[in-house]
C-alpha cells in the first residue's frame, strides 16, 4: 500500500523585511545576505500570529469536509509551541472542526520535529488505511535583533495531509537517520530567542547529511542518478547548496546540471519566506512541485532533514500521477506577492512587542491582519483565537 502526502498547504505572515535594508541597517554589504546567505526577503510574524494559529491557516486551504471526518490524528511539530504542557494540536484541532475521535499531540526536535511527525503518520495509516493524519509544523525563528543569526528568521507553517494511495508524493520506505548529542543550536526554556554556534551548526548539518547520504545508498543501492532532485531542510537557502555540492560530483555531467537547477526551484520560497524551521524541508518541496512543471510521474525526490541538537533523516518519495491538479500554485504566489514591506524600524518594534514573556491581559489588532485565523489576545493566561466572522 502506498503512503504519502495527499495535500500541502502553506502560510506565510503578510509582514516582510527586504534583506537589502536589513543589511544596510546592520552595515554589511546585501551581497553577503542575498548571495552568502541565500536569503532575499524574511516573513514578520505580527502579534496576531503565533505556531498555532500559522499552522492552523495552512490547514485551512487544504481541509474538505470529508478530511476533516477522517482525520483521526493531528501532530504538531513545533519548537516555538505556546505551552509547555497543553499540545498546540488540540488548538488546531477545534478550530478547523476535526472529528472528535480523533489523537492531538504536539512533537519537538528541533527542525526535525516534523519528519518524526510524518514517519509517525505513515505508522499509523500503516495499520489503519482509512485514517487520514493532519502533520502541523509550524515556527516562528527567532534570534535577536543585531546578531549573526538575524537574517536566518523567518515565520510560517506547512500543513500536510498524510493518507493511503496519497495524491502528491508516495513516502518510499527505506530511510536513513543519526542522532548525535550536539550543542549546536537550542532555546532554554527561559529564553524566546535560540542559542546557536553558528559555524558548528552549519558543519554538522553537512556532515549530518553525508553521513545519512551514505547510509541511505548502503541500505537502498540507489545513487545519485536515481534522483529527479534533492529537497533539503534550508535554514538559510546557501546551506542546501553547500551540502548538494559535497555530492554533486558523483553524478555524471546531465545530472549533476538537472539537481543544480531542480536545486534552484526547490529554494525560491524559502529564499522569500526565510527560516520556518521544522516546516522549512516541506516548503523548499512545494516550491520545488509548484515552480517546476516539468516533473513526472514516477520520479523520485530525495529528502534531507536536519534538527539541530541533533537527528537527521535522509528519505524519499515519488511523485505521483496527476499531482498537479492538488497543488495551490496560484494561492500561494499570492500569498507571498501580497505581503506588505515593513521598514527596519516597523520590523524592530513588532519584534520587541512579539519577544514580551507575559502577555496576559492584552487585546491585539486583529483587524490589521489579513489572516483568517488569528490571536485576538489573551485573559486570564489564556490564548483566545478567533476564526474571522466566526469566533471560537
Ligand atoms: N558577497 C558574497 N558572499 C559573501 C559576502 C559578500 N560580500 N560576504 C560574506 N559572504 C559569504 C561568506 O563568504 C560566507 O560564505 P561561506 O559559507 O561559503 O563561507 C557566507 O557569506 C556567510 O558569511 P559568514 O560565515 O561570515 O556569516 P556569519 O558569521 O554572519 O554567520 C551563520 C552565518 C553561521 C549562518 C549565521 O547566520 C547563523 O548562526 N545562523 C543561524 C544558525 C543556522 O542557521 N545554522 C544552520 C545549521 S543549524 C540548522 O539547520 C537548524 C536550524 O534551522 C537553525
Amino acid at each position: 500500500m502506498k503512503i504519502g502526502i495527499d495535500k500541502i498547504g502553506f502560510y506565510t505572515p503578510h509582514l516582510y523585511v527586504d534583506m537589502n535594508k536589513l543589511a544596510d541597517a546592520r552595515k554589511v554589504e546585501p551581497e553577503k545576505f542575498i548571495i552568502g546567505i541565500g536569503q532575499e526577503k524574511m516573513s514578520v510574524p505580527p502579534i496576531t500570529q503565533d505556531a498555532v494559529t500559522m499552522a492552523a491557516n495552512a490547514a485551512l486551504e487544504i481541509l474538505e469536509e470529508s478530511d476533516r471526518e477522517k482525520i483521526d490524528y493531528v501532530i504538531f511539530a513545533t519548537e516555538s509551541g505556546i505551552d509547555h504542557s497543553k499540545a498546540a494540536a488540540i488548538y488546531v484541532h477545534r478550530l478547523l472542526g476535526i472529528n472528535p475521535n480523533a489523537r492531538s499531540i504536539e512533537v519537538k526536535e528541533a527542525c526535525y520535529g516534523a519528519t518524526a511527525a510524518i514517519h509517525i503518520a505513515k505508522g499509523h495509516i500503516a495499520l489503519n488505511p482509512e485514517s487520514k493524519v493532519l502533520v502541523l509544523g509550524s515556527d516562528i525563528s527567532r534570534y535577536g535583533l543585531n546578531t549573526s543569526g538575524e537574517v536566518t528568521q523567518g515565520a510560517g507553517a506547512v500543513a500536510i495531509l498524510m493518507s493511503a494511495n496519497p495524491r502528491i508524493i508516495a513516502i518510499e520506505d527505506p530511510s536513513a537517520y543519526h542522532t548525535e548529542d550536539v550543542m549546536d543550536f537550542w532555546r532554554p526554556l527561559y529564553s524566546n530567542v535560540a542559542f546557536v554556534q553558528g559555524k558548528y551548526s552549519v558543519e554538522l548539518y553537512i556532515s549530518f547529511f553525508q553521513n545519512v547520504w551514505e547510509q541511505y545508498k548502503k541500505k537502498t543501492g540507489l545513487e545519485l542518478k536515481d534522483f529527479e532532485s534533492f529537497c533539503f531542510h534550508l535554514p538559510y537557502t546557501r546551506l542546501g547548496l553547500k551540502a548538494l555540492k559535497t555530492v554533486i560530483d558523483e553524478g555524471a555531467e546531465e545530472e549533476q546540471e538537472r539537481l543544480l537547477a531542480n536545486f534552484e526551484l526547490s529554494r525560491s520560497y524559502n529564499k522569500v519566506v526565510g527560516n520556518i524551521y521544522t516546516g522549512s524541508l516541506y516548503l523548499s518541496l512545494l516550491s520545488l512541485l509548484e515552480l517546476n512543471t516539468d516533473i513526472k510521474a514516477g520520479a523520485r525526490i530525495g529528502l534531507f532533514s536536519y534538527g539541530s541538537g541533533a537527528v537527521g533523516e535522509f528519505f524519499s518519495g515519488i511523485v505521483e500521477p496527476d499531482y498537479r491538479d492538488f497543488l495551490y500554485v496560484e494561492r500561494h504566489g499570492k500569498l507571498l506577492s501580497s505581503r506588505r514591506e515593513v521598514c527596519i524600524s516597523e520590523y524592530e518594534e513588532i519584534f520587541q512587542e512579539t519577544s514580551l514573556a507575559d502577555i496576559s491581559g492584552k487585546k491585539f489588532p486583529i483587524e490589521k491582519d489579513p489572516a483568517v485565523i488569528c490571536l485576538a489576545g489573551v485573559k486570564d493566561h489564556m490564548r483566545e483565537y478567533v476564526y474571522k466572522c466566526n469566533e471560537i
